[in-house]
């Protein structure tokens, strides 16, 4: 059974002209890990801020586990998310951070200390615990920020570039424990990333989006060897895609395609298509 599908999710924001998401349809398997990508300003954090409750959609269905969540107020909907900026609670140290969602969930206080060392182990910011999010710097908030999400057991993660403010070496090493922590708790996980080596090593599939539209929904190597569309051939890659232009023609029962050079007296090179 799929764990979450988005059925023809529409986004309108008041006031603006255009949808900003276009009827996005995708089926995330249980335990499957999808990394969203596409250029800036194309819906990444609209359709995460809407899986997890933050944005009303104006059209379609959020469906976990066959139930319609798309109305149910966020605290209900048992999803982490780790947002693009921190959104930490100022006044409170890393320590009660972290150990927030637990507390308003009821864990035992010593559970909850447990839980609190373990984040703080993995995400090497033990020494932080009892500093205020204005004492640590944008990568020491960042890893705050998931520690939060982690502590918890949702079933669901949402990640919207949790890497982006770290030094690379330490990006790096995120991206390993982040893997190593999907493959042990095998969680539902979509991921927004910028970086393609990320999306392409931590994904099971890949989703691109452009406008607002999902261009193609496949495995690393499907999106990368055979992808759907000029723009996802362009997109995905580095150094990106070259295209050139080439007239196709048939003659006979033959197709050709013709690549005429732009320099004047050039002979055009012709290929048969098969
Ligand atoms: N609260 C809002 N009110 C009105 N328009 C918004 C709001 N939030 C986002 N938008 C618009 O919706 C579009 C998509 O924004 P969104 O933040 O989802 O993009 P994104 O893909 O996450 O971009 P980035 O990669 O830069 O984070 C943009 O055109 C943006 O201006
Ligand atoms: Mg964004």
């Amino acid at each position: 059974m799929s764990q979450l599908e988005l059925r023809d999710i529409r986004k309108t924001y008041p006031g603006a002209l255009d949808e900003t998401l276009k009827g996005i349809n995708i089926d995330i398997a249980s335990g499957e890990f999808l990394t969203l990508v596409g250029p800036s300003g194309c819906g990444k954090s609209t359709l995460m801020n809407s899986i997890a409750g933050l944005e009303s959609i104006t059209g379609g269905s959020i469906v976990v586990e066959g139930k319609d969540i798309s109305t149910m107020e966020p605290k209900d909907r048992d999803i982490a998310m780790v947002f693009q900026s921190y959104a930490l609670y100022p006044t409170m140290s890393v320590r009660e951070n972290i150990a927030f969602g637990l507390k308003i969930r009821g864990m035992p206080k010593d559970e909850i200390q447990q839980e609190v060392e373990r984040v703080a182990d993995l995400l090497q910011i033990s020494a932080l615990l009892d500093k205020k999010p204005a004492r640590l710097s944008g990568g020491q908030q960042q890893r705050v920020a998931m520690g939060r999400a982690l502590a918890r057991r949702p079933k669901i993660y949402l990640f919207d570039e949790p890497l982006s403010n770290l030094d690379a070496k330490l990006r790096v090493e995120m991206r390993t424990e982040i893997k190593k922590l999907h493959q042990r708790l095998k969680t539902t996980i979509v991921y927004v990333t910028h970086d393609q080596i990320e999306a392409m090593t931590l994904a099971d599939r890949i989703a691109v989006l452009k406008d607002g539209e999902l261009q193609q929904l496949g495995t690393p190597k499907e999106v990368y060897d055979t992808p759907e569309n000029l723009f996802v051939a362009g997109f995905m890659g580095s150094p990106s895609m070259s295209f050139i232009n080439v007239t196709v023609e048939q003659a006979g029962s033959a197709w050709w395609s013709t690549l005429r050079a732009a320099m004047a007296g050039n002979l055009p090179c012709q290929c048969r298509i098969t």
